[in-house]
């Protein structure tokens, strides 16, 4: 990424930073975390393991991770940005069902080498039973030691990765198991032979024999964080129904890992599961507003305000923490409220939003010269996108000035027309015809009104 941004620094390209996010400079959307109360904290790969650092400041390097689990390990709110969205779909769910987190019996795939399986694991306040990686179906129905798969997912940054083959053989309960995915034969609690270990990894999911391990750990949510796309299909979906029958939510923090048919089973049966597209938005949202936006706004200030001064960088994290959990409640909020009023299962209704949105940014944009001539209008709007933390370091007048000059205006109408759109969507989903033609009758007013309360 670095070399990629470089090779258009030497191309003159102005706005060199903003063509790849990802950089060393920028802001990693998988590194930092944030605590119950509030401390941002990161996790680094160094040569003599793993670094932890709280607000921006080195506090150990080890390659002991119970170290680092002393330290953070029992007062994580979310880690990393895709799960920070992730982890909010799931908590705004279990409020809507009257589960409590520390309740829940949780399934994963992906495991604690994976991004979004490390952070998982990281953030969850329940208990975890199942683990399906690249290593191994790990399983216990008393629930899997929190502390020792932490201890592993905090080491994620560092190589080799280390997935649940590195749990401890000693912590898995006499009902529970470890089957590496590897041609082997293996012996089940009770007996039970597994033929090929490989076989068995890649079946698992949907092997309905195995119900009655399962049917003992009364798993009730699934978030898979990894996997092969359509690992849940039209084929097998009923086969997964009936061996996970406790399961009452899924969030999908992996991308394609149910084909639509499976999710229209799924809901069928009333399972609430948000598609991955609305679930795992955290990410993508970190790279356009943590590092996309920034340098396009800081240009060649970026290095020293945001790389060389700790403070104002971990003032744009949590900004951005708080941004992608609010939107992930909103989100999450509105399908809800769509599912209960249409009987549409939420996947759907993920799709028909993001289309709705599309279809009215597209009609804001023939009314963009109306609503730019409204200088107030248009900087509560583009103060309501730009993390607050930047917003404090320059300003909102210096900010405008950036956005409207010639280079950027496109892309301020850009930001112009998803925000309204977003807050519209978020706000008046419900009523959307109306809001539609309350749009067409007085664009300006209707974009005013629903910028009023904006915080
Ligand atoms: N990382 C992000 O911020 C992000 C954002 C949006 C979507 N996603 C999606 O989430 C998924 C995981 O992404 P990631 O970045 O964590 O990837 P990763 O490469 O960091 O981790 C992949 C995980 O999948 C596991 N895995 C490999 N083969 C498996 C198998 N056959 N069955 C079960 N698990 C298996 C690995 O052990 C590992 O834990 C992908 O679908 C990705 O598109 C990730």
């Amino acid at each position: 990424m670095d070399t990629i941004a470089d090779l258009a620094r030497k191309r003159n390209y102005r706005y060199w930073r903003t063509i790849t996010t990802g950089k060393s400079t920028g802001i990693p959307h998988d590194a930092y975390g944030i605590t119950v109360d509030g401390k941002v904290f990161g996790l680094f790969g160094e040569s003599g393991g793993t670094r932890l650092t709280v607000e921006g400041e080195e506090v150990l390097i080890t390659d002991k991770t119970d170290e680092i689990y002393n330290i953070i390990g029992g007062n994580i709110h979310s880690s990393g940005m895709t799960t920070t969205s992730v982890m909010a779909c799931l908590r705004t769910l279990l409020k809507y069902t009257g589960i409590k987190e520390e309740q829940v019996n949780l399934m994963m795939t992906g495991g604690p080498d994976g991004d979004l399986g490390a952070n998982q694991i990281q953030s969850f306040k329940g208990k975890i039973k199942l683990i399906i990686d690249s290593g191994s179906v790990l399983f216990d129905p008393d629930g899997l030691d929190k502390k020792e798969l932490m201890k592993i997912a905090f080491a994620r940054h560092t190589e080799p990765r280390l997935n649940s083959l590195a749990y401890p053989e000693d912590r898995i309960g006499s009902s529970g198991f470890r089957i590496p995915r590897v041609k082997q034969q293996f012996k089940l609690p009770e007996g039970t032979m597994v033929e090929d270990g490989t076989f068995f990894h890649r079946n698992f999911l949907s092997d309905v024999s195995l119900r009655k391990f399962i049917e003992k750990a009364g798993i009730n949510v699934f978030v898979p964080c990894g996997g092969f796309k359509d690992t849940i299909n039209a084929n097998n979906v009923n086969s997964f129904l009936e061996l996970f029958k406790e399961v009452k939510i899924i969030v999908e923090g992996a991308n394609v890992f149910f084909d639509d048919t499976a999710r229209d089973v799924i809901a069928a049966n009333g399972i609430l599961q948000i598609r991955d597209s609305s679930a795992n938005k955290g990410g993508v949202t970190s790279s356009s507003i943590a590092e996309v936006l920034p340098s396009f706004l800081l240009g060649d200030e970026y290095e020293r305000v945001l790389v060389e001064d700790t403070g104002t960088k971990m003032a744009l994290v949590k900004s951005v923490f708080s941004i992608i959990e609010k939107n992930a409640i909103s989100e999450t909020e509105m399908l809800v409220a769509l599912r209960k009023e249409t009987g549409k299962p939420l996947h759907q209704l993920s799709i028909e939003t993001s289309e709705m949105l599309i279809e009215l940014q597209m009609a804001l944009y023939s009314q963009i010269d109306t609503i730019s001539k409204n200088t107030s209008l248009v900087e509560k709007i583009i103060e309501s996108y730009v993390p607050d933390a930047l917003v404090k370091i320059l300003g909102m007048r210096r900010i405008m000035e950036t956005l409207n000059t010639e280079h950027l205006k496109s892309y301020r109408d850009a930001i112009l027309t998803k925000k309204i759109a977003q807050i519209a969507l978020y706000r008046c989903a419900l009523e959307w015809d109306h809001l539609k033609k309350r749009m067409q009758y007085n664009t300006l007013k209707t974009v005013e009104e629903l910028f009023e309360n904006t915080d």
